[in-house]
Protein backbone atom coordinates (compact mmCIF):
# COMPACT_ATOMS: atom_id res chain seq x y z
CA UNK A 1 0.00 0.00 0.00
CA UNK A 2 1.75 3.61 -1.04
CA UNK A 3 2.42 5.46 2.21
CA UNK A 4 -0.32 8.15 1.90
CA UNK A 5 -2.71 5.68 1.45
CA UNK A 6 -1.91 3.78 4.62
CA UNK A 7 -1.91 7.35 6.50
CA UNK A 8 -5.34 8.12 4.97
CA UNK A 9 -6.83 4.04 5.47
CA UNK A 10 -5.45 5.06 9.43
CA UNK A 11 -7.41 8.05 10.16
CA UNK A 12 -10.65 6.66 7.86
CA UNK A 13 -12.03 5.00 11.34
CA UNK A 14 -12.11 9.13 12.62
CA UNK A 15 -15.00 11.06 11.79
CA UNK A 16 -13.83 14.78 12.32
CA UNK A 17 -12.93 17.15 9.71
CA UNK A 18 -9.30 15.87 9.86
CA UNK A 19 -10.60 12.07 8.93
CA UNK A 20 -13.24 13.49 5.78
CA UNK A 21 -10.10 15.59 4.01
CA UNK A 22 -7.89 12.44 4.27
CA UNK A 23 -10.28 10.32 2.96
CA UNK A 24 -11.67 13.14 -0.07
CA UNK A 25 -7.89 13.68 -1.10
CA UNK A 26 -6.95 9.85 -0.61
CA UNK A 27 -6.60 9.61 -4.62
CA UNK A 28 -4.29 12.67 -4.74
CA UNK A 29 -2.31 11.72 -2.38
CA UNK A 30 -1.40 7.73 -4.07
CA UNK A 31 -0.92 10.43 -7.23
CA UNK A 32 1.92 12.47 -5.00
CA UNK A 33 3.00 8.91 -4.33
CA UNK A 34 3.36 8.16 -8.05
CA UNK A 35 5.41 10.75 -9.10
CA UNK A 36 8.02 10.58 -5.97
CA UNK A 37 7.68 6.82 -5.56
CA UNK A 38 11.19 6.65 -3.07
CA UNK A 39 11.24 10.07 -2.19
CA UNK A 40 14.35 11.47 -2.92
CA UNK A 41 16.38 9.92 -5.60
CA UNK A 42 18.13 12.19 -7.09
CA UNK A 43 18.91 16.15 -6.98
CA UNK A 44 16.72 16.37 -10.00
CA UNK A 45 14.00 14.86 -7.47
CA UNK A 46 14.80 17.13 -4.78
CA UNK A 47 15.03 19.79 -7.04
CA UNK A 48 11.21 19.23 -8.02
CA UNK A 49 9.99 18.41 -4.34
CA UNK A 50 11.30 21.97 -3.81
CA UNK A 51 9.69 23.77 -6.82
CA UNK A 52 6.78 22.04 -5.91
CA UNK A 53 6.15 23.36 -2.81
CA UNK A 54 7.21 26.65 -3.12
CA UNK A 55 3.92 28.23 -5.21
CA UNK A 56 2.01 26.18 -2.16
CA UNK A 57 3.95 28.12 0.74
CA UNK A 58 3.28 31.14 -1.42
CA UNK A 59 -0.14 30.96 -1.35
CA UNK A 60 -0.54 29.96 2.38
CA UNK A 61 2.11 33.07 2.94
CA UNK A 62 0.04 35.30 1.18
CA UNK A 63 -3.67 33.90 0.66
CA UNK A 64 -4.87 35.90 3.58
CA UNK A 65 -7.71 38.12 3.71
CA UNK A 66 -8.72 41.19 5.93
CA UNK A 67 -11.68 39.26 6.82
CA UNK A 68 -10.13 36.21 8.26
CA UNK A 69 -6.99 37.79 10.39
CA UNK A 70 -7.01 34.08 12.42
CA UNK A 71 -4.33 32.69 9.49
CA UNK A 72 -1.90 34.79 11.01
CA UNK A 73 -2.65 35.00 14.81
CA UNK A 74 -4.03 31.52 14.95
CA UNK A 75 -1.68 29.87 12.83
CA UNK A 76 1.20 31.37 11.05
CA UNK A 77 4.84 29.71 9.83
CA UNK A 78 6.76 33.31 9.27
CA UNK A 79 9.69 30.98 8.28
CA UNK A 80 8.57 28.33 6.40
CA UNK A 81 8.91 30.48 2.97
CA UNK A 82 11.80 32.25 3.47
CA UNK A 83 13.65 28.86 4.12
CA UNK A 84 12.07 27.36 0.84
CA UNK A 85 12.94 30.46 -1.09
CA UNK A 86 16.72 30.38 0.16
CA UNK A 87 16.89 26.72 -0.91
CA UNK A 88 15.13 27.15 -4.30
CA UNK A 89 17.60 29.84 -4.90
CA UNK A 90 20.80 27.67 -4.13
CA UNK A 91 19.63 24.83 -6.15
CA UNK A 92 18.98 27.52 -9.10
CA UNK A 93 15.25 26.21 -8.98
CA UNK A 94 12.52 27.90 -11.20
CA UNK A 95 10.29 30.24 -9.20
CA UNK A 96 7.11 30.60 -12.07
CA UNK A 97 4.09 31.95 -9.90
CA UNK A 98 1.55 29.84 -10.14
CA UNK A 99 -2.20 31.16 -10.02
CA UNK A 100 -3.38 31.05 -6.11
CA UNK A 101 -6.53 29.64 -5.53
CA UNK A 102 -9.46 32.21 -5.22
CA UNK A 103 -12.77 32.54 -2.76
CA UNK A 104 -10.77 31.45 0.36
CA UNK A 105 -12.00 31.53 4.01
CA UNK A 106 -10.08 30.23 6.77
CA UNK A 107 -11.16 26.85 6.88
CA UNK A 108 -10.46 26.42 3.23
CA UNK A 109 -7.16 28.43 4.05
CA UNK A 110 -6.61 25.96 6.73
CA UNK A 111 -7.40 22.70 4.02
CA UNK A 112 -4.35 24.18 2.22
CA UNK A 113 -2.38 24.51 5.34
CA UNK A 114 -3.30 20.24 5.88
CA UNK A 115 -1.61 19.45 2.75
CA UNK A 116 2.03 20.91 3.75
CA UNK A 117 1.60 20.33 7.22
CA UNK A 118 1.33 16.65 6.12
CA UNK A 119 4.18 17.20 3.83
CA UNK A 120 6.36 17.30 7.06
CA UNK A 121 5.20 13.67 8.35
CA UNK A 122 6.81 12.53 5.19
CA UNK A 123 9.98 15.11 5.29
CA UNK A 124 11.66 13.26 7.79
CA UNK A 125 12.39 10.33 5.42
CA UNK A 126 13.02 13.10 3.09
CA UNK A 127 15.68 14.92 4.87
CA UNK A 128 17.85 11.27 5.15
CA UNK A 129 17.54 11.37 1.49
CA UNK A 130 18.76 15.10 1.19
CA UNK A 131 21.50 14.14 3.48
CA UNK A 132 22.80 11.77 1.00
CA UNK A 133 22.71 13.92 -1.66
CA UNK A 134 24.97 16.06 0.19
CA UNK A 135 27.54 14.06 0.40
CA UNK A 136 27.36 13.77 -3.01
CA UNK A 137 26.39 17.34 -4.40
CA UNK A 138 28.11 20.12 -2.33
CA UNK A 139 25.61 22.90 -3.31
CA UNK A 140 22.99 20.80 -1.36
CA UNK A 141 24.52 21.08 1.71
CA UNK A 142 23.26 24.88 1.82
CA UNK A 143 19.98 24.08 0.79
CA UNK A 144 18.03 21.92 3.42
CA UNK A 145 16.96 25.41 5.51
CA UNK A 146 13.10 23.75 4.19
CA UNK A 147 13.18 20.23 5.38
CA UNK A 148 15.31 21.37 8.71
CA UNK A 149 12.63 24.05 9.42
CA UNK A 150 9.30 21.69 8.92
CA UNK A 151 11.08 19.04 10.67
CA UNK A 152 11.73 20.65 14.15
CA UNK A 153 9.04 21.24 15.75
CA UNK A 154 7.14 17.65 15.44
CA UNK A 155 4.72 18.03 17.83
CA UNK A 156 3.29 20.75 15.16
CA UNK A 157 1.78 18.48 13.59
CA UNK A 158 -1.04 17.12 16.89
CA UNK A 159 -1.62 21.09 17.68
CA UNK A 160 -2.53 21.56 13.94
CA UNK A 161 -4.90 18.09 13.79
CA UNK A 162 -6.76 20.33 16.65
CA UNK A 163 -7.04 23.16 15.04
CA UNK A 164 -8.78 21.66 12.02
CA UNK A 165 -10.76 19.15 14.26
CA UNK A 166 -11.82 21.95 15.98
CA UNK A 167 -13.85 24.04 12.86
CA UNK A 168 -17.64 23.28 12.93
CA UNK A 169 -18.78 20.55 11.04
CA UNK A 170 -20.11 22.63 8.33
CA UNK A 171 -16.66 23.75 7.18
CA UNK A 172 -15.23 20.25 6.30
CA UNK A 173 -16.29 21.03 2.51
CA UNK A 174 -14.58 23.97 2.74
CA UNK A 175 -11.35 22.69 4.05
CA UNK A 176 -11.61 19.97 1.61
CA UNK A 177 -12.07 22.12 -1.14
CA UNK A 178 -9.05 23.85 0.42
CA UNK A 179 -6.92 20.44 0.93
CA UNK A 180 -7.84 20.06 -3.11
CA UNK A 181 -6.69 23.41 -4.43
CA UNK A 182 -3.43 22.74 -2.32
CA UNK A 183 -2.89 18.91 -3.52
CA UNK A 184 -3.37 20.38 -6.92
CA UNK A 185 -0.88 22.93 -6.88
CA UNK A 186 1.91 20.58 -6.13
CA UNK A 187 1.00 17.88 -8.51
CA UNK A 188 0.79 20.58 -11.40
CA UNK A 189 4.39 21.62 -10.31
CA UNK A 190 5.39 17.89 -9.87
CA UNK A 191 3.67 16.28 -12.92
CA UNK A 192 5.45 15.57 -16.23
CA UNK A 193 5.43 18.58 -18.00
CA UNK A 194 5.11 20.87 -15.14
CA UNK A 195 7.21 23.67 -14.36
CA UNK A 196 11.10 22.98 -15.05
CA UNK A 197 12.82 22.40 -11.44
C1 LIG B 1 5.64 16.14 -2.76
C2 LIG B 1 4.90 16.67 -1.86
C3 LIG B 1 4.19 15.92 -0.76
C4 LIG B 1 3.04 16.32 -0.16
C5 LIG B 1 2.23 17.56 -0.49
C6 LIG B 1 2.72 15.34 0.86
C7 LIG B 1 1.61 15.41 1.68
C8 LIG B 1 1.40 14.61 2.77
C9 LIG B 1 0.29 14.71 3.68
C10 LIG B 1 -0.84 15.72 3.55
C11 LIG B 1 0.45 13.78 4.65
C12 LIG B 1 -0.45 13.59 5.87
C13 LIG B 1 -1.40 12.41 5.65
C14 LIG B 1 -2.32 12.30 6.84
O1 LIG B 1 -1.88 11.82 7.89
O2 LIG B 1 -3.48 12.69 6.70
C15 LIG B 1 1.68 13.07 4.37
C16 LIG B 1 2.20 12.03 5.14
C17 LIG B 1 3.33 11.33 4.81
N1 LIG B 1 4.08 11.45 3.67
FE1 LIG B 1 3.81 12.84 2.21
N2 LIG B 1 3.67 14.38 0.87
C18 LIG B 1 4.59 14.67 -0.11
C19 LIG B 1 5.70 13.92 -0.47
C20 LIG B 1 6.10 12.77 0.16
C21 LIG B 1 7.20 11.94 -0.27
C22 LIG B 1 8.06 12.18 -1.50
C23 LIG B 1 7.29 10.93 0.63
C24 LIG B 1 8.25 9.78 0.66
C25 LIG B 1 8.38 8.97 -0.35
C26 LIG B 1 6.27 11.13 1.63
C27 LIG B 1 6.05 10.35 2.74
C28 LIG B 1 5.10 10.54 3.70
C29 LIG B 1 5.02 9.80 4.96
C30 LIG B 1 6.00 8.72 5.42
C31 LIG B 1 3.91 10.30 5.63
C32 LIG B 1 3.44 9.87 7.00
C33 LIG B 1 2.53 8.71 6.85
C34 LIG B 1 2.11 8.27 8.22
O3 LIG B 1 1.54 9.07 8.94
O4 LIG B 1 2.35 7.13 8.54
N3 LIG B 1 5.56 12.24 1.31
N4 LIG B 1 2.21 13.59 3.22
Amino acid sequence: MPIHTAAAARGSADRGVLAQVRLATRGTHDALDALLPVGLRDLHDYRRYLGALLPLAEWLAHGDRPDWPRAKTDWDDGQRLDCLRADCAALDVATTPTAAPSSASWPHWLGGCYVIEGSALGARLLSRHAAGLAEEHAEVRGARRFLGHITSDPPRWGRFVRLLDALPEGDAGAATSGARDGFAIVHSRLAPGGAPA
